[in-house]
């Protein structure tokens, strides 16, 4: 009888264990990008492109980046989204040039939940979020699965959505052939707080927003300021979620914390601290 009820312990705690490990957020840079266990191939196939890591699909996906996964579903398909405002068609190969290509094809050929298999996605959230979000592992990460497969609810993005300087919504920044320069007097002084982080796509020698904009699939969690990034911010790690480009913690234990806000300023000015005649800076 003890040594049913011992056996029957030890398996309660290894059953506790096996979920800890899964639901614990790794520690790993590449957080949810490890996709279970495959790693960098899941997107990068050494050889071959999709068909050599055994999915569906031309080899000719490996033609950039050596891209690993089947997107062939989402060539030329248009995606409108800022409210209706910003359509996008999608390029029609992996061998385009624009910034589309290695900026939202390769994302959406497993976060579509419309044209895409949405391969190897869970539809899972992986880092602890906030009390404040909705519930752990039912926030949505199937972009387009639902609202009959529209983006009109996303983010403009794509060729169209340029980021413009001056007027009367942007920066005073300079850009030249698509390269955006903080170098203003609002524009450096928020650069000197927060940072210019986010990576324009260059279209027509315009900046244009694509996912890896804003996203760097290559880091889930942490941002590292050295010496050339673009940032005034003391040299160090700093926390983010959602493989956000810049400093985005919205757990930060400080109520009056606004890093999350500067993120958006980043393209925002006119909705900025500097733009506003407030001494503000970033508050961690
Ligand atoms: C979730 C998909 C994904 C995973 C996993 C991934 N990458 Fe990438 N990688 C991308 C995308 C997308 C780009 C293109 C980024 C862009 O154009 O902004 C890229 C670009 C690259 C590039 C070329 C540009 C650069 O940033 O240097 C290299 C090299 C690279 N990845 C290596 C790796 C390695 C090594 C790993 C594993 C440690 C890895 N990647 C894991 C999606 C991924
Ligand atoms: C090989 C498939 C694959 C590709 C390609 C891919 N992702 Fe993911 N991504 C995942 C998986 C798997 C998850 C975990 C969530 C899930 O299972 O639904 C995830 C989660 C995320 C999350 C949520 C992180 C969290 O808190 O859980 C973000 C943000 C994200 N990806 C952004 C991107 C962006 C931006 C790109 C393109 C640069 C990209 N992904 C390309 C597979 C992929
Ligand atoms: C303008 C910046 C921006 C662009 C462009 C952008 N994202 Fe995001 N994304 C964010 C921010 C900010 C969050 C975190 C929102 C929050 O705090 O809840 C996020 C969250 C996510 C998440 C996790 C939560 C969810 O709702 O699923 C995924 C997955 C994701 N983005 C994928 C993408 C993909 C794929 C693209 C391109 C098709 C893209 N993003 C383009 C800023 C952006
Ligand atoms: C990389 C630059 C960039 C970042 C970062 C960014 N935006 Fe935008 N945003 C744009 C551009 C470009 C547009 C379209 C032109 C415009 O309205 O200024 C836009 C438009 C919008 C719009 C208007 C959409 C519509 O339907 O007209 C809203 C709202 C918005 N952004 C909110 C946000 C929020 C919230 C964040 C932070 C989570 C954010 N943006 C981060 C560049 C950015």
């Amino acid at each position: 009888m003890k040594r049913i009820l011992l056996v029957v312990l030890l398996l309660l705690v290894f059953v506790s264990v096996a979920t800890a490990q899964i639901t614990q957020p790794s520690t790993d840079i590449l957080g949810a990008h490890l996709n279970y266990g495959r790693g960098c191939a899941a997107c990068h196939s050494p050889h071959s492109g999709a068909a050599g890591n055994g999915n569906s699909g031309s080899a000719n996906t490996g033609n950039s980046i050596l891209w690993g996964e089947d997107v062939t579903g989402l060539y030329g398909k248009t995606i409108t989204t800022g409210g209706g405002k910003y359509v996008e068609v999608l390029p029609a190969s992996m061998s385009a040039t624009t910034p589309d290509v290695s900026g939202m094809l390769t994302c959406l050929g497993c976060h579509d939940g419309n044209f895409a298999p949405a391969s190897m996605m869970k539809n899972k959230v992986y880092e602890n979020l906030p009390a404040t979000y909705g519930n752990r592992n039912t926030i949505p990460t199937l972009m387009a699965s639902a609202g009959g497969g529209s983006y009109i609810s996303d983010h403009p993005m794509g060729l169209n959505a340029t980021i413009d300087c001056g007027g009367t919504s942007g920066w005073d920044c300079t850009e030249v052939n698509g390269a955006i320069n903080m170098r203003g007097s609002a524009s450096s002084r928020f650069v000197t707080s927060y940072g210019f982080f986010v990576q324009p796509g260059v279209y027509n020698n315009k900046a244009v927003v694509v996912c890896t904009t804003c996203h760097n699939p290559h880091s889930m969690n942490v941002v590292t300021v050295g010496r050339n990034s673009n940032s005034g911010l003391p040299a160090g790690n700093y926390a983010t979620m959602f493989f956000l480009r810049a400093p985005y913690n919205p757990n930060d234990t400080n109520p009056m914390s606004n890093q999350t806000a500067q993120f958006c300023r980043q393209c925002h000015a006119d909705k900025s601290n500097e733009m506003n005649g407030s001494t503000a800076g970033t508050t961690f």
